[in-house]
Order: structure tokens, then C-alpha cells, then sequence
């Protein structure tokens, strides 16, 4: 007998497992009486209907439901303003994501990434076996370099992937540019899972461009994280096309009946979306008042933090927060970020207050 690995594929074995959180995970785990500003979670609990519909739900968990999701892709459809047939649910837009690759890329297949990025991307290509091309962003601000992510596009790139508001920047990219991306002949990822918490979304193109799929997600801004209820929205023959990759009963029953309620619930939606913007105009202020460190403005429910003071690392700050019990991100030697950096997510405003002036203290130090 050989290496059992023998079996295993290469690109498979060689990807990495996307870790949630990395070397304070398990205090995320332990601690969840922790200020929690590492995930880009919801700070709130979902809507009431949610959880009313939720304790419904459980009673029919011995069924087979619809797998088609008929009546949440009505909702969702209603919500966002495009026709049920050109939307898809998955099981949170991370399961929508590798349906993507799984369902467009031959091996060795390319897609543009501009780094810096959510991660989970190259992960997921290199699953499916094709080749991330990564185009750098452009400093100071990290804007998206149009001009470089088109001379990249070769008859061998099958998608480009634009996050917007982009994670961990929380920046966005203009209509103008979009279009100009949509303009190449391939495939135009537009990850907008944090698309609740902009002025304006790029949604939209998705009526006039048979090349994007857009994908969204509630587990932000209607904070349904744990339940995992993601969407896309793209061309009828895409949905058809992602529709033979879908498993089954990819969601849940209880989520989908969480999922209808929180759609249903406007007035939260409408709440949440002001507590993010006031708590995020509050950390980008004070957060840019201290002396060492600099805040990105942003359209998401998180900040990116800049540490300017020499000898202080995003690891150093992550930690430090740590032992005054609030939970955050370092952003340290990560793709295409040059310099350390701490990500901190929007919360209630009480928690946002906690988190300043602990930041005070420690850059004082
Ligand atoms: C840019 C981006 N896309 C997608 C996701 C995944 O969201 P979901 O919970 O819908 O799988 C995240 C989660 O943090 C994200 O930051």
C-alpha cells in the first residue's frame, strides 16, 4: 500500500482550509459574552418574526420542503426588485460562491481577484481547480485598478470577482467602472453581501448585463449569519445553468421561514441600517482622532484600522483588545495590505464606545 494521499487531487490537497477568525477562534468560541467586532456580524438579535417563526418552523423539521424555494425566491424577488426566476438561494453566499467556480471553471481556468480581499476567494478557485490572477489594488486608499484587471483579461480568465464594499477596506467600486468591467467578455462576480449598507448598490446592472451574477446575502444587515441564507441573481440561463450544481434541500426549512420573516420585517431592516451607519460614522471619527492610528472610510458594517505607530502590529492591537474583552480582526502580512492593520466591526453603540476608548488607552500606552 502507497500514501493513502495517492487518491487525494493535488489542487484539492494543496488548498487551504479557510480558518473563520484564525488564532482567536476559540475565544470567539469560548467567549460569546465578549464584545464581538471580528466577524461582521449583526450586533443585534434578529427581527421578532424571525424568532417567532423560527420556534414555528421547528414543529415541521420531520418534513421535505420545497427545493425549489419557490415562495422565498417571491420574497427575495420583491425585496430586490428582479423576477424569482433569475434568483437562486443558496446555503449563505458562501455556498453560492463555490457553485460558481464549480460551475464555470475547467482546470486551469483563471479569475481576477484584486487583492486586498475577502479571502475565502482563492480558496475556493483553487478548490475548483482553477488559477487566482491577482491585480493589487492601488495605495494609499486601496481603489480597484480597472485599467490593470482589463490588460489581465485573457481568452483563459472565465470570471472577474469585485467585492463591494470590499472586506476588509469597505470601499466600493463606481457604476462607471463596473460597466467597464462588464464590458469584457466574461463572467463579473459582484459580491455585494454587505450591499445593505451603502448609499448606493450596483444590483442593478444585473438588468441590463447577461454577464453578471450578483450575489447577497442575510446574514448582515437582517443578521441571520447562523441560519446561512445567501442569494444570486443573474441571467435566466445562469440561474438555469447553477440550478444542476445545487444540491437538494440546500437550505434549511427553519432558515427559509427565518428568511421570509426578515424579509417581511422593513422596519427592522430600516432600523439596523441607521444603528450601522451612526456606530460606523462614530468609530471612522474617533477612531481617526487618535494619534497613531487611521481609519478608511467605508460603506460596510466594519472599519479598517491603519496602525501608523512604529513598533505597534495589527497582532499586538488584536491582542491587546483582547484583554479588555472586545473581539477584532488583525490584518497583518494579508494579501496585498502593506503595513498592519486591525479590522473592527460596527456594534451597538454602547460596545462602539467601549471599543474607542479602550483604543484610546492603548495607543496611549
Ligand atoms: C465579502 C463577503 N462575501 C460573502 C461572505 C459570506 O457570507 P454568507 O454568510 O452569506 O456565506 C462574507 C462573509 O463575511 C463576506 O465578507
Amino acid at each position: 500500500m502507497g500514501s493513502i494521499k495517492k487518491f487525494f487531487k493535488p489542487n484539492i490537497n494543496e488548498a487551504q482550509v479557510y480558518s473563520p477568525g484564525g488564532i482567536l477562534r476559540l475565544l470567539y468560541q469560548q467567549r460569546q459574552d465578549w464584545v464581538r467586532m471580528m466577524s461582521n456580524e449583526s450586533p443585534f438579535e434578529p427581527s421578532p418574526r424571525v424568532l417567532e417563526a423560527v420556534e414555528e418552523a421547528v414543529h415541521k423539521a420531520n418534513w421535505y420542503y420545497d427545493s425549489d424555494f419557490v415562495e422565498l425566491r417571491e420574497a427575495i424577488a420583491d425585496y430586490i426588485g428582479f423576477e424569482k426566476e433569475r434568483i437562486l438561494v443558496g446555503n449563505g453566499s458562501t455556498e453560492l460562491i463555490d457553485m460558481i467556480f464549480r460551475g464555470f471553471l475547467n482546470s486551469g481556468d483563471q479569475v481576477i481577484l484584486s487583492d486586498p480581499t475577502y479571502p475565502l476567494y482563492s480558496i475556493r478557485i483553487q478548490v475548483a481547480d482553477g488559477k487566482s490572477v491577482i491585480v493589487p489594488k492601488i495605495l494609499p486608499d486601496y481603489h480597484w485598478d480597472i485599467e490593470r484587471i482589463i490588460e489581465a483579461t485573457t481568452p483563459r480568465t472565465k470570471l472577474i470577482v469585485v467585492v463591494s464594499p470590499d472586506n476588509p477596506v469597505g470601499n466600493t467600486i463606481s457604476e462607471n467602472e463596473m460597466r467597464r468591467l462588464l464590458e469584457q467578455d466574461v463572467l463579473v462576480v459582484l459580491d455585494e453581501a454587505y450591499g445593505e449598507f451603502t448609499d448606493k448598490t450596483l444590483t442593478h446592472l444585473a438588468k441590463e448585463y447577461d454577464n453578471i451574477i450578483v450575489l447577497r446575502t442575510l446574514s448582515k444587515a437582517f443578521g441571520l449569519a447562523a441560519l446561512r441564507i445567501g442569494y444570486t441573481i443573474a441571467e435566466q440561463e445562469v440561474i438555469k445553468y447553477l440550478e444542476k450544481i445545487k444540491i437538494p434541500f440546500n437550505v434549511n426549512y427553519i432558515a427559509v421561514q427565518a428568511a421570509l420573516a426578515a424579509l417581511s420585517d422593513k422596519e427592522y431592516l430600516e432600523k439596523v441600517k441607521k444603528e450601522i451607519a451612526k456606530g460606523r460614522e462614530y468609530l471612522y471619527r474617533e477612531i481617526s482622532a487618535i494619534d497613531g492610528l487611521e481609519t478608511f472610510p467605508s460603506q460596510a458594517n466594519f472599519v479598517l484600522v491603519k496602525i501608523t505607530k512604529p513598533n505597534v502590529t495589527g497582532t499586538d492591537l488584536e491582542w491587546k483588545l483582547a484583554d479588555k474583552q472586545i473581539l477584532t480582526r488583525k490584518y497583518t502580512g494579508k494579501a496585498g495590505l502593506v503595513g498592519e492593520y486591525v479590522r473592527i466591526t460596527v456594534c451597538s453603540m454602547d460596545k462602539n464606545r467601549k471599543c474607542v476608548k479602550a483604543l484610546q488607552e492603548i495607543m496611549r500606552e
